[in-house]
């Protein structure tokens, strides 16, 4: 039995998690997850400033509780694992030196854990899923495909190369007065909109580059907003449901490409699988998209619970633990430095 102890602090959720594998199923046996969504509300988006703060105010009763609901204590686990890059540093900064202090204190081993690899991985906790697969994960501060062919075995296929998705979804949600997080608020706004009201771009769409690009609609977004003020809120929601529409338009056909070309490289296996993770992929319009296309192109739709779509720190202690099981735990790691860009 391998239990762990997960910390997560990269963006604005502080996290800790108890995660074990027996013989059986991996089971979360605790899951602590503190958002700080109201702290950075009135600003419109996360204030690293802010952030760092208060994850120094919140990781010590947060470690506890995780180690609390597990039924279990610091003697009881076998390893630490906190992210260790990339995110915004003050948080990574806390997380893994609160993490480093537990291990030496515990004499416990600790693992750095890149954050994409906690996505990457998590749908091997919830979903048993084998390698390889593809990943699309869409959140406040990444919008990537990327192939999953092993632990630490990853290739990215595509990234964006301007603005994120979700950060689309808070620029366009702040243009037009919504409240944050955007995501939700356009998505709520959008339902009683007319997505045909206005022919956005869908950026990228067609071209032999895999990548993805948002800014230009933002703009597209702003100059329409600009030339109807003052806007009713059925203006609000038609712009909404308009740039839905584009949005899971221009994501439908980057991820038709990387089905394809999956299927181009591994043509040998049976039912493959596309799994998305990140706060984006909580959006109905767009979820229905990707399901759609992975019908028509017979792979797996795979997408865990959205609690463990999001930022989380269940799935740093399960990338923990597959870096144990596949000896990929670094004998230095109580030497490494955070990395923002990691
Ligand atoms: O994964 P996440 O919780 O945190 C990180 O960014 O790491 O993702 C948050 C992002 C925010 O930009 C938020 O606006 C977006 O996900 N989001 C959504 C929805 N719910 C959250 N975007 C579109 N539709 C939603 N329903
Ligand atoms: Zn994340």
């Amino acid at each position: 039995m391998i239990r762990i102890l997960g910390i997560e602090t990269s963006c604005d959720e502080t996290a800790a998690s108890v995660v074990a594998l027996g013989e059986g199923e991996p089971q979360i046996l605790s899951s602590v997850v503190l958002s700080q969504i109201e702290e950075h509300a009135a600003f419109g988006g996360v204030v690293p400033e802010i952030a760092a703060r208060a994850h120094v105010e919140a990781l010590d009763g947060i470690v506890e509780a995780a180690l609390a609901d597990a039924g279990t204590s610091l003697a009881e686990i076998d390893a630490v694992a906190a992210t260790a890059g990339p995110g915004l540093v003050g948080g990574l900064i806390v997380g893994l030196m609160t993490a480093k202090a537990i291990a030496a204190a515990a004499h416990k081993p600790l693992i750095a854990v890149n954050h994409l690899e906690g996505h990457a991985l998590t749908a091997r906790l919830t979903d048993g899923l084998s390698f390889p697969y593809l990943l699309l994960l869409v959140s406040g501060g990444h919008t990537q495909i990327l192939l999953v062919r092993g632990v630490g075995d990853y290739q990215r296929w595509a990234t964006t190369i301007d603005d994120a998705l979700g950060e689309a979804f808070d620029k366009t949600a702040k243009m037009l007065g919504l409240p944050y997080p955007g995501g939700p608020s356009v998505e709520k706004a959008a339902a009683s909109g007319d997505a045909t009201r206005f022919a956005f771009p869908r950026p990228m769409k067609g071209e032999a580059r895999p990548d993805f690009s948002f800014s230009g609609l933002k703009t597209a977004v702003r100059q329409a907003a600009t030339e109807i003020a003052p806007l009713s809120e059925q203006d609000v929601a038609d712009i909404c449901a308009s740039f839905q529409a584009a949005v899971s338009d221009a994501l439908g056909d980057r991820v038709a490409r990387a089905l394809a070309r999956f299927r181009g490289e591994y043509p040998n296996v049976k039912t493959p699988a596309l799994v998305v993770a990140g706060g984006v992929a909580a959006n109905k319009t767009i979820r229905a998209t990707l399901e759609a296309l992975c019908r028509d192109n017979g792979f797996d739709f795979v997408a865990p619970p959205h609690a463990l779509c999001t930022d989380n720190a269940a799935m740093i202690a399960w990338a923990g633990i597959e870096r144990m099981r596949a000896g990929l735990v670094e004998p230095d790691a109580m030497d490494f430095v955070p990395r923002s860009r990691w």
